[in-house]
């Protein structure tokens, strides 16, 4: 391209030269011409050739004129320099022109070999024409002169090819090799060194999918790395602790090749149309947090409604995508519903039916005889997409998930009395009596003991469900074995408190544990200047306690006003199945009380409460977790409650205070929480002081106890557990 343009341009540099010159010759010879004329004509008239030749000759030995010739009209030589007179004893045709249309012109012209520059004047006497002179000019100082402009243009382009090369070779040097040499330090160091590389990968836009891909690959392979080591280290001392390897391989020898399904109504991944992208996002929900990790160490297929809106436009023809988008481990299966079926199915029957039934929160619940048919319509719906699943392999391990799918095992079991199925209850079980309630009970019960296992988070649900059914159902109950026998069928009722994947034991918190934030850029960036800081987070729901939660630092800050103007709350709430009344009437309510209690105390730089409403994903939640002195989870009622492990498990710091309502399933775990009942704001209050003035040797007392529960019984201890006890329900039934 350069070469293309310097060409052109010394193309037109050389016209122009060219011109300029011929011109210049142009006007010379004229001049010259002119001045001769003024001697030549007179000896013309008096007809003297000798004379004639001497001024020619005189004149032929100018610098650069080659020579001077003389005609006369009749286009006879009369005068000529010696040295032309042989090549132009005849007139070229354009001197005869000249004469005959007096007119004075130039030419160049071939003489005996040679390029002439031929300017010819025509002579007068006074009838007119009588001959012409011609002013013969040697122009090869013209080519000279061209010649040196070429070659002035070809070293000058040498010149710019040089330097421009040398700046794309340096240029090339600094912006792909330093990164990429800074990418090879990053990676040396990794493979080396297992600590967080201190390089820094580039940030630049053209490397950003080299840069991604290269982190994911990192992260596996630290992540694979660390279980492999911690597998090891495990083996050497004996210990007993549940890992994502050692789920895999008892889940691999218990399955011994047959398929592994969960069912969910909550999909783990929701796709979203966000200014015409399609995003992906991890719903806010304690199942979804806890059976992810399993799914991800044991492959399998998940089935789930599809609810977010770019859902459709992800899936292959059989509404199915391979998932975790960014590693993909397991396959999830997407049921649609219609607009009809989800209001009745999930808003209605489940969420305002069944969801207050179970939990003791004070709200009524709701039992529509039109939600209850969709409710059984879309259990059946879900029946069909899992019956499809079993076509290929034989006695498959079903996982059934929540109060959604209470008919789902027995219409499974009814079509493939081969499959072992399990329902894992996430919420509550009410006594007897609250649930007697409920219109349609018996069917309730008949479906879910169409499962082998059926599992709650505490043993005090458990036996509420086995009185239920004792009471309702026909049946009999083993208190022993803690089983329900019916029409020649036997389910098994345990507990299995749910928990998460401690952090270390999940990709995920190994690649971010390294980078600790701060407390006060976290709320330097809320617009707060506070010393103490606590969280909450939630999906904004009735059961959570929210409202008597911000009551409780009310309270505090007006007991202890030394508080104020130092402790900041800063609750993430997830709006949550917004179209149910209650739901939406509950934002308001939280948004108002906030604003109330902040509008009582806040001063210029500082407010109590900081609501943030909206869905936060982990990476989101994970800074406040590690930074907040307190973590309050004042549920009123709630299966287990996993914010409070997840709290636990950010602090790896070991400091930090959880204060926990005594009706959550976490409590009876989690026993040095600082453990408090929600309906008691002073209790709370007190708990938020004690909390902030703990010492730090009683923190990390605490905080160590909590974890080391959690270490052990973690989300693979959870999943090995029930899976296991599936395999050997079916094992001692055939046996
Ligand atoms: C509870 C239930 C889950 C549910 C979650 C979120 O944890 O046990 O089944 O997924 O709440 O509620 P949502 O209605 O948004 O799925």
């Amino acid at each position: 391209m350069i070469s293309v343009l310097v060409l052109l341009f010394t193309l037109v540099q050389v016209r122009q030269e060219k011109e300029r010159l011929t011109i210049d010759l142009q006007r010379r010879s004229a001049l010259l011409g002119e001045s001769l004329k003024e001697s030549i004509e007179p000896l013309l008239e008096k007809e003297r050739p000798e004379r004639l030749q001497k001024i020619v000759e005189k004149f032929g030995n100018r610098e650069r004129l080659a020579g001077v010739v003389v005609y006369d009209v009749k286009d006879k030589l009369i005068a000529a320099t010696p040295s032309l007179s042989a090549h132009l004893s005849d007139p070229p045709a354009f001197v005869t022109h000249t004469m005959n249309s007096d007119r004075e012109s130039g030419e160049f012209f071939q003489l005996g070999g040679k390029e002439m520059y031929l300017y010819t004047l025509p002579l007068h006497r006074e009838e007119g024409v009588a001959g012409a002179l011609v002013i013969i000019h040697d122009p090869s100082y013209i080519q000279e002169r061209l010649s040196l402009i070429w070659n002035d243009s070809f070293i000058r382009f040498l010149v710019n090819a040089f330097v421009i090369s040398l700046m794309t070779l340096l240029l090339i040097r600094w912006s792909m090799a330093g990164p990429i040499a800074k990418m090879a330090q990053w990676m040396k160091h990794l493979r080396t060194e297992k600590k967080k590389s201190p390089f820094r990968l580039p940030s630049a836009r053209i490397f950003e999918p080299l840069t991604r891909e290269v982190t994911q690959m990192a992260t596996s392979i630290s992540a694979a790395r660390e279980a492999a080591e911690e597998e090891a280290r495990l083996r050497n001392t004996a210990e007993s602790t549940w890992t994502p390897v050692r789920l895999k391989e008892q889940v691999c020898t218990l399955l011994r090749e047959r398929p592994l399904l969960v069912i969910s109504n909550r999909e783990p991944y929701m796709h979203e149309k966000k200014e015409k992208k399609i995003g992906c996002l991890v719903p806010a929900s304690g199942l979804v947090t806890a059976l992810e990790p399993v799914l991800k160490a044991c492959g399998g297929t998940w089935i789930a409604h599809g609810s977010g809106d770019a859902d459709r436009d992800v899936v292959d023809d059989q509404s199915k995508i391979r998932v975790p988008p960014e590693e993909p481990q397991y396959v999830l299966k997407r049921v649609w519903l219609t607009k009809e079926e989800e209001k009745g199915y999930y808003y209605g029957f489940s969420n305002e039916g069944f969801w207050p039934l179970c939990h003791v929160a004070h709200t009524r619940p709701s039992f529509r005889a039109e939600d209850w048919e969709y409710y059984q319509t879309v259990n059946k719906k879900f029946a069909e997409a899992t019956l499809e699943e079993l076509e290929e392999g034989g006695e498959p391990l079903i996982l059934i998930q929540d109060y959604h799918f209470a008919l789902l095992p027995r219409l499974i079991k009814e079509e493939r009395p081969d499959a072992r199925l399990a329902l894992f209850w996430h919420i509550p079980w009410p006594n007897s009596e609250s649930f007697s309630i409920c219109p349609w009970q018996r069917e309730i019960l008949h479906g879910m003991l169409g499962a082998d296992l059926i599992g709650f988070h505490t043993q005090f649900h458990c036996n509420n469900f086995l009185d239920t059914v004792d009471r309702t159902l026909e049946s009999r109950i083993d208190w022993e074995h803690f089983a329900v026998e019916r029409g020649g069928q036997s389910t098994l009722v345990k507990p299995f408190p749910i928990s998460i994947a401690f952090p270390g034991q999940t990709n995920a918190s190994t690649a971010n544990s390294a980078t600790r934030p701060n407390k006060e850029s976290l709320l330097k960036d809320l617009g707060v200047k506070a010393k103490h800081l606590g969280v909450g987070v939630d999906r904004i729901d009735y059961t959570k306690g929210i409202l008597e939660r911000f009551k409780a630092i009310e309270l505090f800050l007006g007991k202890y006003p030394a508080y104020q103007g130092e402790f900041t709350f800063v609750e993430l709430g997830a709006p949550s199945r917004i179209h149910i009344k209650e739901y939406h009437d509950l934002i308001s309510a939280v948004e108002i009380e906030a604003d109330r209690i902040n509008w009582r105390f806040k001063t210029k730089e500082w407010q109590p409460i900081v609501f943030l409403k909206k869905h936060h994903s982990h990476e989101e939640i994970r800074p406040f977790y590690e930074t907040s002195d307190l973590c309050m989870v004042t549920s009123l009622h709630d299966g287990m409650n996993l914010v409070a492990k997840e709290y636990v498990g950010a602090r790896n710091d070991e400091s930090g205070v959880l204060i926990l309502s005594q009706f959550t399933g976490a409590s009876r775990e989690l026993r040095d929480a600082l453990i408090v009942n929600p309906y008691d704001i002073e209790e709370m209050a007190e708990a938020i002081r004690t909390a902030l003035e703990m010492s730090v040797s009683e923190q990390k007392v605490r905080m160590q106890a909590m974890r080391e529960t959690l270490k052990n019984r973690n989300i693979y201890y959870w999943a090995a557990n029930l899976i296991t006890a599936l395999a050997q329900v079916r094992l001692e039934k055939t046996s």
